[in-house]
């Protein structure tokens, strides 16, 4: 089976074509990162108008790349939620409407769980069951994946998600929005010893996570070296690294308990700050000592991008899933209401 990605829940406008057999065979990506820039993060307004600009300039793209008119494509697959409203509605529209002049079938997805199976596109993917890690810019969970569908949430967080706390230390150290990479980028050269920022609920039993209280660290150690309201270069950088391991130890911490808690062997990390190079070698060390394994989606994989999509739907429409003319589209849709995949 042969199906069309479509992401558009954020800042991303991302298109791609799966085929069950043969992989991927087209993928393009539009990043809105330029748009919202300025605004220092994401206007939901704007992201819904970008998402019309771009999105079938970008589905004749991968047409092209693929090598093949709109009749080689076998079903639709378009991110349903959760995300912003209006920029869901853009993909979802559109991707609907496509599939219904095509005389194919479309599914809506779940953005998270599109994320969750991104590592499955990589030549050695991980085999059901293992623990899955979803970082990203509005969520941080850990899950136990039985199957596709099959998800038990074991611990999230009760206040930012790892992301929105990169997002906003980030500005408070004066840099661009998405903050991720680029606190990343100064880590690397940051000195990192000289803080030590807390690993938030790390002293206590379970699984879930706070990074709320990381913001107001790094406010304060900012303000601190400020002077005439300025910050040194290496001090931006110092913080940057501060901040970068503290976020990635507590992930670590709670990977390795939700590891030990479930029995479980693998472990899968997705979303945007999988991308994060400090994080991959952490918890590499962390799996080694627990004989476990890791795995997790090439970098443009881990951020948003219509081949997760493309990926995840393909997997829901194969077992026989489809969704109707009457557009769904969910800004919160927990995952663990996902119906399973049952094979047959
Ligand atoms: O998964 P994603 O593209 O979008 C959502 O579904 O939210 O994740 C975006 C988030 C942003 O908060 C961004 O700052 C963060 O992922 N991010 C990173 C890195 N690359 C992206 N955070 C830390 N290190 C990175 N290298
Ligand atoms: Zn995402």
């Amino acid at each position: 089976m042969r199906v069309l990605g479509i992401e558009t829940s954020c800042d991303e406008t991302g298109v791609a074509i799966y085929d069950s057999e043969a992989g991927l065979l087209g993928d393009a990506l539009y990043s809105q990162v330029a748009v919202h820039a300025e605004y220092g993060g994401v206007v939901p307004e704007l992201a819904s108008r970008d998402h019309v600009r771009k999105l079938l300039p970008l589905v004749k793209e991968v047409l092209q790349q693929a090598d093949m008119q709109a009749d080689a494509i076998d079903a639709v697959a378009y991110t349903a939620g959760p995300g912003l409203i209006g920029a869901l509605m853009v993909g979802a529209s559109t991707g609907r409407a496509m599939a219904l002049a095509w005389g194919v079938p479309a599914i809506g997805v779940h953005h998270m769980e599109g994320h969750l199976l991104a590592p499955m596109l990589e030549e050695h993917p991980p085999a059901f069951p293992f623990v899955a890690l979803l970082v990203s810019g509005g969520h941080t969970q850990l899950v136990q994946v039985d199957g596709i569908g099959e998800y038990t949430l074991l611990g999230e967080s009760l206040d930012d998600a790892a992301g929105e706390a990169f997002d906003k230390a980030a500005k408070m150290i004066g840099l661009n929005y998405p903050g991720g990479p680029e606190v990343a980028r100064l880590a690397e050269q940051g000195d990192r010893s000289r803080f030590r920022f807390p690993r938030p609920m790390t002293d206590r039993p379970g699984l879930d996570f706070s990074f709320s209280g990381l913001k107001t660290f790094t406010l304060n150690t900012s303000n601190d070296l400020r002077v005439d309201g300025v910050l040194a270069e290496k001090d931006r950088c110092d913080i940057a690294a501060a901040f970068e391991d503290a976020v990635v130890d507590t992930l670590a911490i709670k990977c390795r308990r939700a590891l030990q808690q479930t029995g479980f062997k693998q472990l899968i990390i997705a979303g945007g700050v999988s991308a994060n190079q400090r994080l991959r070698e952490r918890l590499e060390e962390m799996v080694k000592k627990e004989r476990a394994a890791l795995f997790y989606a090439r970098p443009r994989f881990c951020t948003d991008n219509g081949a997760m999509i493309a990926y995840a739907g393909c997997q829901r429409l194969m077992a026989g899933q489809s969704s109707d003319l009457s557009i769904q589209c969910q800004p919160r849709w927990p995952m663990d209401t996902l119906e399973p995949i049952t094979k047959g």
